[in-house]
């Protein structure tokens, strides 16, 4: 695997929560295990004056608390790379001073003009930041050289993070402004989801065994669940999530990223192109909802109020009356060859009864019921399972139907198991650090392409737009905290003859 280049990392956002939560915290554990480079620097942006100083005893407390393990001679080592720049980076005037900065790096620490652009910042401020990198001519190498001999030139890249535009329009105008300063290869999506180590082992076991693929198709799966739920409720970004809901800030984004490792055709080799050109193929084939289908292919719900917390209507910074979803539950058909008739079921929710992050691959059972008298403990032969959880644990299970032993005969469900954790006995590394240290190398294998963030809009926009106004406008508390959301989604189950899983 090629070294990552000696690089400066710019994050605009310095002062937010997922710099010191997410960020620094993950390249604090990519030096612990050697994978920075050699020559490298962390150049924070934001608008507060501070002292280099001042900012790393802040990240310090931070990195105590949120990464795995606490090392203050090695955080003093590492704090060294780290560096403050105090700025507005919606003025033009600041983009002097920072070239400067940067400049400067090269010149002292080998940086070699390369450039990591990380916008941490609200999306409102994306477009007018890049605008303002090329007008400031950070981007100095030109396009499309860059990418490809970066051994040589330097290069500058852009990692944005979600959400990425509100919406298929303004997605698309993203990009083009995206493009206008920067080549394609240059432009790194973020998705913390494809961070997670078992996102990406579904492409191992998918193509790396023989056993699964054969079956993995509308033949044999009756349908797929793609869950991620919290405990958690919306917190203190309340002015955040009002605007975004739980569709934008997870389906459109995560679930969807999930979707398309579950559905892709193989690629022909593991490289950045053909993965993403396979994923762009599953995500435009999902069927467009029609307007007419909407209220049968979604559920959305609001968390009503709990023993130490306010309904979500009633949050201080939500909206009086607001409609925003903090749970949604929503059906989609994929057209084509492979999954023609088996649906996709995803569902997000927050204050829900636990935290879990799952793929539940059911399969169909048998074409024809040789054991019609025999008991079973569930009382019917319930199909194959897989259940491949992300979150908390990181496990792959597979029901199976199983003889009871002795007489005289009798079925049950059995379950085989394969916990990541234990048999590896490594710990996960924090989803963006790998994501980092890729940008770095080059490597956009796990990072979105512009025409899947678009189709992926182009998805869930009737859910969202003027089509979602009948599932919308009873939302207020119609889930319980703790609770598995709105009794509406288990109904919308019920009707096509299955169920959540609840486990
Ligand atoms: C973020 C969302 O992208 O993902 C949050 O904005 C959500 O609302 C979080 O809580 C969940 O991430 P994870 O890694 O804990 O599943």
């Amino acid at each position: 695997m090629r070294k990552p280049d000696p690089c400066v990392l710019v994050i605009f956002g310095a002062s937010g929560d997922l710099t010191a939560r997410k960020l620094i915290p993950a390249l604090y554990e990519m030096r612990a295990i050697g994978a920075l480079p050699e020559h490298f620097k962390v150049l924070g942006v934001s608008r507060r004056e501070k002292t280099d100083d001042a900012w790393r005893a802040e990240l310090a407390a931070s990195v105590q608390q949120h990464a795995k393990r606490w090392d203050a001679e090695r955080w003093a080592e590492f704090a060294k790379c780290i560096h403050y720049f105090a700025g507005d980076a919606a003025q033009t005037a600041m983009y002097s001073g920072l070239e400067e900065r940067l400049r400067k790096f090269d010149e002292e620490s080998n940086t070699h003009g390369n450039r990591l652009f990380y916008l941490s910042v609200g999306p409102e401020l994306y477009e007018s930041i890049v605008q303002r990198i090329e007008d400031a001519a950070l981007v100095t190498e030109g396009k499309r050289w860059c990418s490809i001999n970066s051994s040589e030139r330097s290069w500058q890249r852009i990692i944005i993070e979600k959400p990425f535009g509100h919406d298929e329009q303004s997605a698309a105008s993203l990009n083009r402004t995206l493009g206008r300063v920067f080549e394609e290869e240059d432009i790194y999506r973020i998705d913390h989801y494809l961070g997670k180590e078992v996102v990406q082992a579904m492409l191992v076991l998918r193509f790396a065994n023989t056993i699964f693929e054969p079956v993995w198709n509308h033949r044999y799966i009756d349908h797929v669940q793609v869950t991620a739920v919290e405990t958690v409720g919306v917190g203190n970004r309340t002015a955040f999530f009002d605007s975004t809901g739980a569709i934008r800030d997870m389906i459109q984004s995560h679930l969807l990223q999930i979707f398309a490792f579950v559905a892709m055709e193989p690629p022909t080799a593991i490289t950045a192109e053909d993965i993403r050109a396979e994923k762009i193929k599953a995500v435009r084939a999902i069927r467009p909802t029609t307007p007419e289908t909407v209220a049968t292919h979604g559920v959305l719900g609001q968390y009503g109020k709990s023993a130490d917390e306010d309904a979500y209507v009633d949050l201080p910074g939500v909206a009086k009356g607001s409609t925003t979803e903090t749970y949604a539950a929503i059906k989609l058909h994929v057209d084509n060859w492979r999954w023609a008739g088996t649906p996709f079921y995803f569902r997000t929710g927050k204050h829900m009864a636990k935290k879990c992050t799952e793929i539940v691959v059911q399969f169909k059972p048998p074409a024809a019921n040789l054991f019609p008298g025999i008991p079973h403990q569930s009382g019917k032969v319930l199909g194959n399972r897989l259940v491949i959880e992300i979150a908390p644990f990181q496990q792959t299970r597979l029901r199976f139907e199983s003889k009871v032993p002795g007489t005289p005969l009798s079925i049950a469900s059995v379950e085989m198991q394969a916990d990541f954790d234990k048999q590896f006995g490594v710990e996960a590394l924090e989803a963006y650090g790998p994501l980092l240290i890729d940008a770095m190398r080059g490597d956009q294998s796990l990072y979105k392409h512009r025409i899947e963030v678009e189709s992926g809009w182009a998805a869930v926009m009737p859910f969202l737009d003027s089509s979602s106004a009948t599932i919308r406008k009873s939302i207020a508390s119609n889930y319980a905290p703790g609770s598995w959301g709105p009794a509406a989604a288990d109904e919308m189950m019920a009707r096509d003859g299955r169920a959540w899983h609840n486990e």
